[in-house]
């Protein structure tokens, strides 16, 4: 028979291990639909949605576990019309819920990283694989700095030519110039594999200069990573 005090410690270790996870709320801001997926890092079982439809207007919830670390993003003119459930941006695999797959860019991205016991999480919007349309990620509750990274502007009205992805005659992306041209001094490869040697160029400036909250290419750190402690929950809002 256990005794009171294992009982307690068992009790206790099973709160610890269920404090923390974020509870991660998407709201939609768009005047259209927006298809969010969410992709499971560091080889571990995905959440309990990895993709689904969310109508202007609408908000939904999915909870993570701790630690964890993952991306979330928003496809954008998703149809069957092909016979099977295809996206105009950020299509993951082909189906409403990703199951594991990725987004296929150009796409914005939130990054999150979940530490375990309410130690420090990082999370952050990135274009580094490009742009489809605006976002941003806040926390809510914790402590530390725990401010919003934001990146509302809608970088296709202006993208430059040789970085749009279009689609029947619109652009519906921006590329980033690593996904565009695919060299090491754009995708920080090879020789310019460090942050002393790979720097922004006039395309990252591009979003930088629109989104500086966001990762505008691959060693854009300093100005783009968020940190916040003790378990705040967090909201993804599309065209905040
Ligand atoms: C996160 O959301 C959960 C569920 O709604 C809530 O119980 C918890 O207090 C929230 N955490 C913070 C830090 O606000």
């Amino acid at each position: 028979m256990m005794n009171a005090r294992v009982a307690l410690c068992l009790i206790f270790a099973c709160f610890l291990c269920g404090a923390y996870g974020a509870k991660i709320t998407f709201v939609n801001k768009c005047s259209y639909t927006v298809w969010p997926g969410t992709l499971t890092g560091a080889q571990k079982p995905q959440l309990s949605k990895t993709g689904f439809e969310l109508p202007s207007g609408q908000t939904t919830f999915v909870d993570t576990p701790t630690p964890w670390e993952g991306r979330f993003w928003g496809r954008t003119g998703c149809s069957t019309s092909s016979g099977k459930f295809t996206c105009a941006t950020a299509n993951c695999g082909d189906q409403l819920e990703c199951n594991g797959a990725g987004a296929v860019p150009p796409a914005t991205l939130a990054e999150l990283f979940v530490a375990p016991n309410g130690g420090q999480n990082f999370y952050d919007i990135s274009n580094v694989d490009g742009f489809n349309l605006p976002m941003s990620i806040a926390p809510e509750g914790g402590s530390g700095e725990c401010k919003p990274s934001n990146c509302p502007a809608d970088l296709n009205a202006q993208c430059p030519a040789e970085l749009q992805k279009q689609d029947g005659g619109k652009v519906v992306a921006c590329k980033s110039a690593c996904l565009a041209f695919n060299k090491p001094e754009y995708c920080c490869t090879g020789e310019f594999g460090t942050p002393e040697k790979c720097k922004p160029t006039q395309y990252s400036q591009y979003f930088k200069q629109r989104c500086p909250q966001a990762y505008s290419y691959a060693y854009d750190d300093k100005s783009s990573t968020f940190t916040c402690s003790q378990g705040p929950n967090y909201t993804i809002t599309f065209c905040p």
